[in-house]
């Protein structure tokens, strides 16, 4: 019997590509984010990702609405305050600007998703994730220092209304840290989507600028991971299902494919994973010099993501891609 020709077939009309395919895409798999700001009536543009924006909390509606119309259901905020201080005080105050967001949007939107990014460089005036240590090494991050206030913090965001949260600080023990923390305020049902592999990575310059949020000194090499290493990755990741996580996610992506695998493997939890700042930016780029078909890669990039395990995908494209979808383009 003549085989060769088997595969061609199942290529052959567009149907049936489409029935044979292995990765399906839906838009409530998308997690969009959104930059939050003190102030009043601002929209500011970010330089280095075109086409995103700051917004101060009476001018989210219009981008929002804009989301909810395109079937993207569920968004991930980050805070930038006015004061910055040594503890990031204003990650965890009650009238802090992403306990404010979180409030307004749910009051206005009940049915969007609200995720909150818990991690106090944007909050903190040397732009570290967590406090600095007074003695040893001047770089040093106190690790256990720092757990009691991203614990504050989350219970607070949780507070004003946000329906998961997600440490980004890449602290150890953060996750039982901030379970614990939710559960004694009766937030049991609250899940914890935790960025359990995270590189200290180059790819995220333009969110540094968005948020204000470049460290000062030093860089976050002791806390993030070295981008050498797989196992480290999968080690992290089995410690955050240990230590209560619900969600893990690797981050970045693009260049991550190969952790987003092991994770998927090596765990029984959804895995996520964040196209970061400097993926976006760099597409940007590329797309204004007429370089590269924009569409074509930001759709070739998500689906590669999916294909390597993941069950979210969080992208400044969210809104796009469902587009993309709902045409019939990818999915
Ligand atoms: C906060 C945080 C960062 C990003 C998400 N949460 C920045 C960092 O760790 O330096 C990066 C996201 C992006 O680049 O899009 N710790």
């Amino acid at each position: 019997m003549e085989l060769k020709n088997r595969p061609r077939r199942l290529r052959s009309t567009p149907e049936l590509r489409k029935m044979v395919r292995e990765t399906r895409i839906d838009a409530s798999s998308l997690i969009y984010p959104m930059f939050v700001m003190d102030g009043k009536a601002r929209v500011d543009e970010i330089t280095a990702l075109p086409g995103q924006y700051r917004y101060t909390v009476d001018m989210v509606d219009p981008k929002i609405e804009e989301l909810l119309k395109a079937g993207v259901n569920s968004i991930m905020l980050f805070g930038i305050p006015e004061h910055k201080d040594e503890t990031g005080t204003q990650a965890y105050a009650e009238d802090g600007i992403i306990q404010r967001a979180v409030s307004y949007i749910k009051n206005r939107y009940p049915e969007l998703y609200v995720i909150t990014d818990v991690c106090l460089c944007e909050y903190t005036s040397h732009g570290h994730c967590g406090v600095v240590c007074e003695c040893g090494r001047r770089h040093d991050v106190d690790n256990d220092k720092t757990l009691e206030l991203l614990s504050r913090t989350a219970v607070s965001q949780v507070l004003a209304g946000a329906d998961m949260v997600a440490p980004s600080d890449m602290m150890d023990g953060r996750v039982a840290a901030i379970r614990s923390a939710l559960d004694n305020n009766g937030f049991t049902n609250t899940p914890i989507m935790s960025y359990a592999v995270k590189f200290a990575s180059s790819f995220y310059g333009p969110f540094r600028e968005a948020a204000g949020s470049a460290p000062s000194f030093g860089d976050r090499k002791s806390y993030q991971m070295d981008f050498h290493n797989r196992r480290e990755g999968i080690k992290e990741a089995l410690l955050d299902v240990e230590e209560g996580a619900d969600i893990v996610m690797v981050k970045p992506c693009m260049s991550y494919l190969d952790m987003i695998r092991d994770v998927y493997e090596r765990t029984d939890i959804p895995v996520a994973t964040y196209s970061v700042s400097g993926e976006y930016a760099m597409v940007k780029a590329a797309a204004a010099k007429g370089w590269i078909d924009e569409k074509s890669i930001m759709c070739e990039m998500a689906v590669a993501a999916f294909r390597a395990g993941a069950s979210l995908y969080e992208t400044y494209y969210a809104k796009e891609l469902a587009e993309c979808i709902k045409e019939g383009r990818i999915g």
